[in-house]
């Protein structure tokens, strides 16, 4: 049976809040080159939209890690799956996330970047649950939206794979 989906951020909330904070990395990198590294697959979205609207010169990476089973509940375990392409020595690093929920996947991958010599390395992303925070000591530079604790699909989040591709935010109904 189809799941039920209540839609949480609408397609032009989300795109009117990822404009608004591209302008504000644009000023904030004025007259520097960004080097997004988008964290797959949840990612791909939202790194896409904020990528074209950024106004600064722009270069790409991508890494996989996996630190959830197939269900809704987080493992605690993160692992790389696949690495970056590039070396980060002496770039203006952005990591582009989906949604940080419990803060352990994030709290790994600044650890093992931060060993690769940028010259600066900061975080953005789409979503945050903040009242799921177990690792405290990550610090976000950029949040598109706080949410409350509830699993959200859409604009890259999935569920099971699923619900990726749904251009607006929603959460799973049980
Ligand atoms: P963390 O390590 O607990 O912060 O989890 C981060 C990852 O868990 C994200 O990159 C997502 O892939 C996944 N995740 C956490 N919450 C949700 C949710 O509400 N919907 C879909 N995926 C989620
Ligand atoms: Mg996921």
């Amino acid at each position: 049976m189809a799941d039920k989906i209540r839609v949480l951020l609408t397609e032009e909330e989300v795109n009117a809040k990822i404009s608004e904070i591209a302008k504000q990395i644009s000023d904030d990198y004025a007259g520097k080159e960004v080097h997004l590294i988008c964290i797959l697959k949840g990612g791909v979205f939202f790194t896409c939209e904020l990528a074209k609207r950024l106004t600064v010169p722009v270069s790409l990476d991508f890494m996989s890690v996996s630190s959830y089973g197939a269900g809704t509940k987080s493992s605690g375990v993160v692992k790389i799956i696949k690495d970056l392409d590039e070396p980060l020595d002496g770039k203006e690093v952005l990591i582009v996330e989906d949604i940080i929920d419990s803060g352990r996947t994030l709290a790994y991958l600044m650890e093992i970047l931060k060993q690769r010599n940028p010259k600066s390395i900061q975080l953005c992303t789409l979503l945050d649950k903040p009242e799921r925070r177990v690792k405290k000591q990550v610090q976000v530079k950029y949040t598109c939206f706080t949410i409350p604790d509830e699993f959200v699909v859409g604009y890259g989040l999935d569920y099971d794979q699923k619900y990726r591709n749904l251009p607006y935010i929603g959460v799973v109904e049980q």
